[in-house]
């Protein structure tokens, strides 16, 4: 990696590090900078998971906050002394934003503000707002740029660009030193399995069938997590680019249909699992990002090949059961799937 500078020596906020990215986000920090600090904030929703971060609790360089991003005291308080804040914290999952949008609003577009508010009375040296190319709704043309237009189809993603917008407010009014990116569709080790990839390798581990909303011709731009953490950190890194805003894409795209056939083949399980179901309202047909200007700002570029990453998911998904078994045992994510796929 480039030389990271004064970022490598940092204190670091991490909101939602006990989820999928902000986990794999606070591992990586830890093992490429031995001399930074985390501090992880999170509220431990259904989606946050100390198991996560298991194994950090005796590295003297991590400290756990169990706390809400809406709740101002708990902010200012984990915010205290640290260089950078990474804001990952947010209801994440498009289904369920159709099924309840209010706790979406709170925590993407408030909680959002309360850390943006806390920034104002520190001297943060980044603030990172995650936001997710989901923002620009459905791309049918050339990949967006950051200077498409944002047209968000669903709660979750009006949420998203709300807290992106605002946060770019507080650059331009505050100058608070924010930097927003929009990443693609994640994929890798530790993801909540409501998701695609983690939803069908775990069923399909099972022997039930693989849920496809509709045709299943829709496509997204998988990255694996591995780069999305670098684009961060090498963002992170570089001086003058606060008040930017950066797409992170790995231009990996593939439809629902040809990701399931690729699991089922690497399990050596047959097609008649794939299962059609009702599709998604307002699904957008395609997520395409132009992701030009990070590499020509920071020369990021992904360095997981598609064919490399999805078959090291799968294997982590196989030898690690007894991560994914416990969450999909448990009463919550049983109603969860009920209420979801029973009646689809
Ligand atoms: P996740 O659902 O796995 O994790 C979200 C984390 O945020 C959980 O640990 C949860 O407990 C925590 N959280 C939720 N509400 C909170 C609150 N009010 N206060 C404190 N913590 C709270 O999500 P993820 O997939 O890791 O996504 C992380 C971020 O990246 C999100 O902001 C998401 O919008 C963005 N993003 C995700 C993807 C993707 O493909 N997964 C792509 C682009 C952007
Ligand atoms: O694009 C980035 C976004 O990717 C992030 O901002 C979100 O936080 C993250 O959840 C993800 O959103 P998606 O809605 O794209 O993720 P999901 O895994 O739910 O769906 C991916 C595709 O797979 C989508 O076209 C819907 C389809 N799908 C999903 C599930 C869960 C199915 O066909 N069947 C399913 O059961």
């Amino acid at each position: 990696m480039a030389d990271a500078g004064w970022s490598a020596e940092s204190r670091y906020l991490v909101t939602g590090g006990a989820g999928f990215i902000g986990s794999n986000f606070v591992k990586r920090v830890l093992s490429d900078y031995p001399a930074a600090r985390v501090v992880v904030l999170d509220k431990l929703t259904y989606a946050g998971n100390p198991d996560n971060l298991l194994g950090l609790e005796s590295d003297s360089r991590y400290s756990f906050i169990q706390g809400d991003v809406c709740d101002a005291r708990a902010v200012d308080a984990a915010m205290e002394g640290c260089d950078v804040c990474v804001n990952f914290a947010a209801e994440t999952h498009v289904d369920r934003s159709l099924g309840d949008p209010s706790s979406f609003v709170l925590t993407d577009v408030y909680g959002t503000h309360v850390l943006l508010e806390a920034a104002r009375k520190v001297s943060l040296r980044k603030f990172v707002q995650i936001s997710t190319d989901e923002v620009y709704g459905e791309i049918l043309g050339a990949p967006a740029t950051e200077d498409a237009p944002l047209v968000p189809t669903n709660p979750y993603s009006a949420s998203k660009a709300g807290g992106d917008r605002l946060a770019f407010s507080y650059y331009a009014s505050f100058k608070v030193p924010v930097v927003v990116t929009r990443c693609s569709n994640n994929y890798g080790p530790n993801q909540y399995p409501e998701k695609l990839f983690p939803l069908f390798i775990t069923n399909a581990l099972e022997g039930k069938k693989l849920p496809v909303y509709g045709s299943g011709r829709n496509t997204r731009d998988w990255i694996h997590v591995d780069d999305h953490c670098s684009a961060l950190l090498a963002l992170i890194a570089k001086d003058g680019v606060e008040g930017g805003v950066f797409n992170i894409g790995a231009g990996n795209e593939l439809s629902v249909l040809e990701i399931a056939e690729r699991i089922l083949k690497l399990l050596g399980q047959s097609a008649d699992l794939l299962e059609h179901v009702k599709d998604r309202p307002s699904h957008d047909r395609r997520y395409a990002l132009d992701s030009a200007r990070i590499k020509r700002t920071v020369g990021w570029v992904p360095r997981v090949p598609f064919e490399d990453g999805i078959a090291a998911t799968v294997r982590w998904y196989v030898e690690n059961t007894w991560w994914w078994e416990k969450i999909k045992s448990g009463e919550t994510y049983r109603d969860y799937y009920e209420r979801m796929y029973e009646s689809r």
